[in-house]
């Protein structure tokens, strides 16, 4: 389908309202999952979508939802929060034909996996609809991390990993964040085992907001002039529908895709929407929440571009504000911006613009999405613009993460696999899947430097739970020879005495981190034929006070993988524990 562009305006995400009484000390909400109808643009037909819907403090309180996506959690730093996700979806999912089932191990009678494959949980047959929420960016104890096997249907039936604290029913999970971390943007999504790339795609995600007195301390846009915009690339039926591929290239997972991009950006839940803008300055929250098209954006306005100022990354504030003309946004990264419209005439629109390659960033597949939405600059000013520019603003300093001398960094090789007619079957972090045995035990208190080596022709956004982590620098390294070599390696049994060295293979400088990627951040690009080096600090999440059952569970699990979604779907995702 083609669609005008500009003609819807962009829906403004609701803020839900947390219910005080609940749990003291805590902020309680309720997020329910369901399918509604929505309307994508203008001259589409109504379809339907899938969101969460926030009820209401009081019984009468009715829900908070737009239809897509989900209400704007808004937190506040050291106040934790709870949270009951229930799953009200229907028991078929909103796109059915999407689902693979041989992504699922332990069905009987599906096609085996590649050699190596695993047959992990035990189901009698494939459960339906099954969902589970993860807080992305959170502190969070790992029984609250709704991880990949947590998952829950909407007829209660539980993954292996599923764990709740008391008073949810078996449709539901109760979870308790801690909010023990900086001012900040995280999203909440679907993470269910191996169809977190459809649950996504029909619109489980949303943003969630942590404010602290730092960020009250800076004259900042607020209210109106803060505007968080979750960007998406989706494609339709002439239905008005989500479409999503359903046929894949290789038999091992003949629905499964590597690489899906959607022919259309929408914002906040519509196709190249407007937004309505005063003369004045504007924070924008942006999140990449595409399953996995990167943007690399700017505004443009007539033939200039218009600088902005990045203040924030994932994790929090910037050292310093840093001015740009464009700006890269991997999967799941956020990015905090000013965009100083002061003085700018009525009539003027600016253009968020975007080139980066599909896939990134050597480009061969997928349609270009040069444009997302339009600014359209209004005449006045409803209010005075009393917040400040932004080279003025006195941000926190970042503190290098120093790693704790004596400790060996850890190497995770990115590799994609092929099968004998050289089609994708899946990827892999160091050749294991996800069900393999737990191989890294960083201990709390300490501090890593982890590696990831991309031997694969794809950028990857690696995403680690639970830590927020600083991009120390990336090097080039022969990515061929050092693939034979550690697939060699692989083969002849992992003898850790006789694991190529990676040191051998690298070339070249070290290079810092990219300006935008300085601060905290829990996406790193790992680039082909590059050594992608972080720094990450471990530390167990507290226990909530009052709150029975928040005390962090040991073995403490996480994960960490890949964020494009139809790879950390198929095996590019590892579990790893804190140790204490
Ligand atoms: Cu945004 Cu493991 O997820
Ligand atoms: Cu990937």
């Amino acid at each position: 389908v083609r669609l005008a562009k500009y003609v819807d305006p962009m829906p403004r995400l609701p803020v839900a309202v947390p219910h005080t009484a609940a749990y003291p000390g805590a902020d309680y909400y309720e997020l329910t999952m369901r399918q509604s109808p929505w309307r994508f643009h203008r001259d589409l037909p109504e379809a339907h979508a899938w969101g969460f819907w926030a009820s209401g403090p009081s019984a009468a309180g009715g829900l908070i939802g737009l239809g897509y996506l989900g209400p704007t959690i808004v937190a506040h730093r050291d106040r934790p929060v709870v949270v009951k996700y229930r799953n009200d979806l229907p028991t078929t999912h909103l796109l059915q034909s999407a689902v693979d089932v041989t992504l699922w191990k332990n069905v009987p009678g599906v096609p085996p996996d590649p050699p190596g494959g695993r047959m992990p949980q035990d189901f009698p047959a494939v459960p339906d609809v099954w969902t589970v929420t993860h807080l992305h960016g959170g502190f969070d104890a790992p029984q609250f991390d709704g991880g990949p096997e947590a998952w829950f249907t909407p007829g209660g039936i539980h993954g292996p990993g599923y764990a709740t604290m008391g008073g949810a029913a078996a449709n539901e999970a109760l979870y308790g964040y801690t909010s023990r971390q900086p001012a900040t943007m995280l999203w909440y999504h679907d993470h269910a085992m191996a169809i977190t790339r459809l649950n996504n795609y029909a619109g489980l995600s949303g943003a969630y907001l942590i404010r602290d007195r730092l960020e009250e301390s800076l004259a900042l846009p607020r209210g109106d002039f803060e505007v968080p915009l979750i960007l998406q690339d989706r494609s339709f039926t002439p239905g008005g529908a989500l479409f999503y591929p359903d046929k894949g290239p290789s038999p091992y997972h003949p629905k499964w895709n590597p690489n899906v991009f959607g022919e259309i950006p929408v914002v906040n839940g519509k196709a190249y929407p407007y937004l309505a803008v005063e003369p004045r300055r504007y924070r924008l929250r942006v999140l990449n929440a595409s399953n996995q098209r990167f943007f690399h954006m700017w505004f443009q306005e007539g033939g200039t571009l218009r600088p902005f100022w990045v203040i924030g990354t994932d994790g929090g504030f910037r050292a310093s504000p840093l001015r740009l003309t464009s700006v890269l946004l991997p999967p799941a990264a956020r990015l905090d911006l000013i965009l100083d419209l002061t003085g700018t005439p009525p009539g003027t629109t600016i253009t968020l613009r975007n080139d980066a390659p599909t896939p990134y960033p050597q480009g061969g597949k997928g349609t270009p999405m040069p444009e997302i939405m339009r600014f359209n600059v209004t005449p006045g000013l409803s209010s005075p613009d009393r917040t400040a520019t932004p080279d003025r603003l006195r941000l926190p300093s970042v503190p290098p993460l120093r790693p704790t001398p004596g400790l060996p960094s850890r190497e995770f090789v990115l590799i994609a696999n092929k099968d004998a007619a050289g089609k994708s079957t899946h990827l892999a972090i160091n050749q294991r899947f996800f069900t393999d045995p737990v191989e890294e035990f960083p201990r709390a208190g300490t501090t890593e430097v982890w590696e990831y080596v991309n031997a694969s022709d794809d950028a990857h956004p690696m995403h680690v739970h639970l830590v927020q982590f600083q991009i120390l620098n990336r090097q080039r390294f022969d990515a061929k020879p050092y693939r034979r070599a550690f697939e060699k390696w692989i083969a002849a049994g992992r003898d850790p005495a006789a694991k190529p060295v990676l040191r051998h293979y690298l070339r070249g400088e070290v290079i810092g981190p990219m300006p935008e990627e300085m601060g905290w951040k829990d996406i790193a690009v790992a680039f082909p034929d590059m050594v992608t080096r972080i720094v990450l600090r471990f530390d167990l999440p507290p226990e909530i006070a009052g709150v029975p059952g928040t005390r962090s569970v040991t073995p403490a699990e996480y994960v960490q993988h890949c964020h494009m979604v139809e790879h950390e779907d198929n095996e590019m995702m590892r579990p790893w524990q804190v140790i204490v």
